[in-house]
């Protein structure tokens, strides 16, 4: 039977895609014979208006792989959608969905522009490691953890290019197996309130860890945790110079459960410095910014963001410069036994007193702020009389 017998048509953006035909009731988008999960429309949304930002900043040759490919919804909407990028490269283990991806290039009149490839992703990627042959965009988008082709992937992208990942492994990378964190990510997960940035900020110490050893470092441009997954855009800089300041950017989250306080250290310190109870800690990971401002203001100069996206990219752009972690007003109220007060006037009693505060973009219920746990129960408690 060919797949054009078992497909359907569907449109994403201003893509058709070809895709098989699925029973109604399915929740979880099945793996064979080929996998494609319209619930990832957003994020692939979201891919696009980076990769059109990011093809504005090239100079030069615009080529993009999308390295587990599946149907191609990623490539071929990037071949149709960003006319900017000259090729795109998908590649897949599973050759009914590299023959799903072929049929989509084909409808959208883009096969010219694509190229093909059944493999695994590591070879694919190392196939590109020699400069004439490397990519000026790579996505990493497996099932589950990406951590097995991290260092393909920083081998196979261009001085200055970008690399975006997405990891589905979010119990491991927030604090449910931290020791599974520690052998696939290198750091340890911790299983806080704010541990989806913690996550975040992992999987970019894991990016970094591969790419410092080949003398290059990294430059996280924008970071989402959305649902169940994270995903990270990160562009590379050659040179042993980067690699140290990569080096210097990797740290430790310190958590105090007891009195809610955090600290970033280079260092694992054992009690905490406000309480003295035990000090628990994350990581190593990624400690500076997990948004690079520049390259938010170009995205929201450049191009025309859905109303959605606008807003998240506004919200990550405030808040890239704040302290890593958040305070989450419930958790507090829970453990104090107190009523939660309104987040905006946690946040204007916060600014109050001299401190900035702002809510978070990675979880509408928290607060990113300079302020240290003891205000803000102070605060919680005041506006509780
Ligand atoms: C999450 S899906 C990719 C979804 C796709 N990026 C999209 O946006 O629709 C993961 C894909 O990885 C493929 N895959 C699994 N192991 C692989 C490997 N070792 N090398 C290449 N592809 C692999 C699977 O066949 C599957 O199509
Ligand atoms: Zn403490």
């Amino acid at each position: 039977m060919s797949i054009h017998e078992q497909a359907i048509k569907i449109v994403e953006g201003k893509t058709t895609l070809l895709v098989p035909k699925v029973p109604v009731d399915t929740n979880i988008p099945p793996k064979m014979p080929a996998f494609y999960n319209p619930q990832a429309k957003l994020n692939r949304d979201l891919s696009i208006f980076i990769y059109k930002a990011m093809a504005k900043k090239l100079s030069g040759r615009a080529r993009m792989a999308d390295s587990l490919s599946g149907v191609g919804a990623r490539g071929v909407r990037v071949a149709v959608e960003v006319p900017e990028i000259s090729e795109v490269f998908m590649n897949d283990l599973n050759p009914i969905a590299i023959d799903y991806a072929i049929a989509s290039a084909k409808i959208n009149e883009v096969y010219d522009r694509c190229s093909f490839t059944v493999m695994d992703a590591s070879r694919f990627l190392i196939e590109h490691a020699s400069p004439k042959n490397r990519f000026e965009i790579v996505d990493v988008d497996p099932f589950g953890s990406p951590a097995p082709y991290l260092d393909c992937v920083v081998r196979a992208v261009r001085d200055k290019g970008l690399i975006s990942i997405t990891a589905t492994d979010t119990a491991v990378l927030c604090g449910i197996y931290p020791k599974v964190s520690a052998r696939k990510y290198f750091g340890y997960s911790l299983n806080t309130e704010y541990c989806h940035e913690i996550g975040i900020r992992l999987l970019l110490g894991a990016l970094a860890h591969s790419a410092m050893r080949l003398d290059i470092g990294i430059n996280p441009l924008f970071s989402h945790s959305t649902g169940h997954y994270i995903r990270i855009y990160a562009t590379i800089a050659s040179g042993a110079r980067y690699a140290d300041e990569t080096r210097d950017s990797l740290g430790y989250i310190l958590h105090c459960f007891n009195c809610f306080n955090r600290k970033i250290s280079s260092m694992i310190e054992k009690s905490c410095d406000e309480c003295g109870s035990i000090f628990r800690f994350a990581g190593p990971l990624w400690i500076k910014e997990i948004h690079d401002k520049d390259f938010l203001l170009h995205l929201l100069n450049k191009i025309t963001l859905t109303k959605e996206y606008e807003k998240m990219i506004r919200n990550s752009l405030n808040e890239a410069d704040m302290p890593p972690t958040y305070y989450i007003p419930d958790k507090i109220a829970d453990r104090l036994q107190l009523t939660v007060p309104r987040l905006n006037d946690i946040i204007d009693a916060i600014k109050n007193k001299g401190y900035r505060a702002i809510k978070s973009a990675i979880n509408p219920k928290g607060i990113k702020t300079d302020a240290p746990s003891s205000v803000i129960i102070g605060i919680m408690k005041e506006l509780n009389r």
